[in-house]
Formats: structure tokens, sequence, C-alpha cells
């Protein structure tokens, strides 16, 4: 029973990191630390100031219970920001196709923006005989088809090629632009009616809602989103190479601590309009925010056990149940 050793371990040392990252630091001077419960680490602010730059700026609307992030036009609600593996939470608007009046092809473009698809999304479609194709500029980069069973609920609780389908996504995906279409089912016969669905989605959330372990809860039918508009999605930041580079030039980023270490996420990405971005995280023993000034300060950092929890929970459900007890905590102990 080694694994459970090794996860109640650091959920207990979690706990208490926690704690101490709680009594840290985040926010620039005289800036607003919170909107709606939810913490806003720089360098994203809401006042000018407060941020790093325009793309990091987040609106407060008294009335939503959460910020917004507009990228290239698109709000998205935001649910957490994680400075320590330098990841938020967003809720990503589901496309919809032929469902009752429900229409909806949305695309997000995060192209020239400090944000990417993390890893830790997966794409899932669901319809009957259904192709669903990503595209980014102009070509297919993946996707996922779905044979029919007009009888079978198994889409419902899982999602494993009969009326559902899913895949991992490309890394650094920067678009996202859905084409739905029905497939020959090999009768001739074509489903071009049936309601269709598509949706990226955090892996940790939709495998907590199938395995019902965690914070969520189990949910009768993990993957039926026919219901919902949004969903929760993960997505990579860091700041911009040539602001990163001018910071430290006129030194108001120590690049040198050995406190915190930073490098560059997406070594080789080339296009016109999108630089690399670099992320930072505190070395172990140090905590708080890197991104401040390039500095921790003494305390535990989360960052070694996010990014270890994740690592392990590309591996098997069995596995998720154990690892999915320190998430549970992180969620409960952000919730204010
Ligand atoms: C605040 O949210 C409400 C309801 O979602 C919306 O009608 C309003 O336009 C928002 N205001 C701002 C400033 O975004
Ligand atoms: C998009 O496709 C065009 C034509 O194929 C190509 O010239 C351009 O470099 C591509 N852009 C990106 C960002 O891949
Ligand atoms: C989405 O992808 C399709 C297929 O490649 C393309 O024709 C369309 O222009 C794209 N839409 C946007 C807004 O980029
Ligand atoms: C350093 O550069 C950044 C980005 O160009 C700028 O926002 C900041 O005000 C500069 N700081 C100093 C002390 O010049
Ligand atoms: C500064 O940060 C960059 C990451 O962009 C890294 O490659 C470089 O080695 C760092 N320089 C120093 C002196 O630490
Ligand atoms: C970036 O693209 C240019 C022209 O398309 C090419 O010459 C260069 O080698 C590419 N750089 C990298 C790092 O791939
Ligand atoms: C790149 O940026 C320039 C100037 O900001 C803009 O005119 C152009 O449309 C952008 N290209 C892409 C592919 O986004």
């Amino acid at each position: 029973m080694a694994a459970v050793e090794s996860v109640v371990f650091p959920a207990t040392l979690l706990f208490w990191s926690l704690l101490i990252a709680e009594a840290q630091i985040m926010t620039r001077p005289a800036c607003q630390p919170y909107c709606g419960g939810i913490e806003i680490p720089y360098p994203f602010g809401m006042k000018a100031g407060c941020y790093l730059e325009e793309s990091f700026k987040l609106r407060c609307n008294s009335t939503s219970a959460a910020p917004i992030l507009t990228v290239n036009g698109i709000d998205l609600q935001v649910r957490r920001i994680w400075v320590d593996d330098s990841t938020i939470e967003v809720d990503f608007p589901i496309v919809f196709a032929n469902c009752g009046g429900k229409e909806r092809n949305t695309v997000v473009d995060l192209e020239g923006s400090p944000f990417a698809f993390s890893k830790w999304n997966y794409f899932i479609a669901r319809g009957c005989d259904n192709l669903a194709l990503m595209n980014q500029n102009q070509s297919t980069i993946g996707g996922c088809i779905s044979i029919c069973d007009k009888n079978s609920e198994s889409a419902m609780t899982t999602c494993t090629g009969i009326n559902c389908c899913q895949t991992k996504i490309p890394s650094y995906l920067k678009v996202f632009n859905v084409t739905l279409k029905g497939v020959d089912d090999g009768k001739g016969k074509r489903e071009d009616t049936e309601c269709r669905y598509a949706y990226l989605v955090y892996q940790i959330w939709i495998n907590e809602r199938a395995y019902g372990i965690g914070y969520y809860g189990q949910n009768e039918a993990p993957y039926y989103m026919r219901d919902w508009d949004y969903v929760p999605v993960e997505l990579d930041w860091g700041i911009d190479k040539r602001v990163f580079e001018s910071l430290v030039k006129n030194g108001s980023f120590d690049n040198s601590s050995y406190t915190s270490h930073c490098e560059i996420l997406n070594p080789s990405i080339n296009s016109t309009n999108q630089s690399s971005t670099v992320q930072c995280s505190c070395t172990a023993g140090f905590g708080g925010n890197p991104y401040l000034d390039g500095v921790c300060r003494e305390g535990a950092s989360l960052s070694f056990y996010r990014r270890n929890i994740k690592a392990k929970m590309a591996g098997l459900g069995m596995l998720l149940h154990f690892h999915s007890i320190p998430v549970r905590i992180l969620v409960a102990m952000t919730k204010t």
C-alpha cells in the first residue's frame, strides 16, 4: 500500500504549506487581492498598476461571483488562478449543433495572448455517428469519431466511442475551432440532424465527475453536457519573453535569485505575433509569488506538490482515488 502512504503524507504537508502560503503577499501594494472569493495574484490584477500588462487585466463585476478575463474579445469567467504552476481555470463555452435552439460555435483564439490550452484538458464530443474535428489555421489538428447506438445510455457514464468520444489535445494548442459533422453509419445513412456537441474540459474535473471521488462528487451522467453552457478548462500562462527580458534588464525582476526559477515554456514557438512565454516558480523551501520581483520568501512552496500530484493523476482511475485527496483539500481551502 505504498501508494496510500506516499500520498497521504504530501496531503498533510500540503495542508500546512497552504496555511503558510496563505500568509504570503501575492499582489502589489494597495491592490485588491480578491474578487468574489477568488484570489487575484500578480501578474493578474484589476486596476492599472496592479496587473503587469493588459493581457492580465481582470474585470470584477459586483453582480457576478467571479472575475472576467477577456482574451481576443472573448470573455471567460475565472474559476481559480494558480501562481505555483502558472495555470488558470476558466469556464469555457461548449459548442452545440442541432441541439434544439442551442446552436453555438464559439471560436476561441488565444493567439497573441500569454495563454494556451494546457495538456491537462481532454477534447470530448458527443453525438451519433459524429465526426468532431479541431481546426487551426485552416487545417485539422485533431479530433475523434463516435459510432451510433440509439438504445445505449452508455455515453451517459462512459466515453469510449459509442455516442461519445474523447482525445488528448496537441501541446501548445492556441485555437479552439470545432467542426461537427455526421458520418456514414456503414449502411449509407448519415446523421445530420442529431444533437451533437463538443468541448474542452479540465481532466481532473471530468475524471472526478466520472469516478465520483474528490471534491465534485460522482455524477450519473458525467459526459452529458447538453444542459450546460460552460465547463472548466485549464490554461497555461506565462510572461511574454520580451517583457520578461525588459523587466530583468531594468532591475525590476531578479532573474538570478536562488529562491525562484524561471524557464521558457514553449521555446520552439514560431509565429509572427506570438512570442515565447516565461514561467516562474519558487524553489523548494520557498513560497509566495515569484512573479512579484523574482524573489520568493521563506516558507514551503506548493509548486512541488501540485506538479507532483498532477503528474501522478495522469495514471489510472484507481490511483486517481488517492491523488484526489490533496486536490480536494486544495479546492476546499481556496474557497473562502
Ligand atoms: C456585470 O454582469 C451583468 C450580469 O452578468 C451584466 O449584465 C453587466 O453588463 C456586467 N457589467 C460589466 C461592467 O461587465
Ligand atoms: C498558416 O497557414 C499559412 C498558409 O499555409 C502559413 O503561411 C502560415 O505560416 C500559417 N500560420 C501559422 C501560425 O501556422
Ligand atoms: C475554423 O476552421 C474552419 C475549418 O478549417 C475554417 O474554415 C474557419 O475559417 C475557422 N474559423 C475561424 C474563426 O478561424
Ligand atoms: C521596467 O520595465 C517594465 C516593462 O517595460 C516597466 O513596466 C517598468 O515600469 C520598468 N521599471 C523601471 C523601474 O523602470
Ligand atoms: C533568466 O531567465 C531565462 C528564462 O527566460 C533563463 O533562460 C536564463 O538562464 C535566466 N538567466 C539567469 C542569469 O538566471
Ligand atoms: C521560424 O520560422 C522561420 C521562417 O518560417 C524559419 O526560418 C526559422 O528557422 C523558424 N525557427 C524555429 C525556431 O523553428
Ligand atoms: C499580427 O499583428 C499585426 C499587427 O498587430 C496584425 O496586423 C496581423 O493581422 C497579425 N497577424 C495575425 C496572424 O494575427
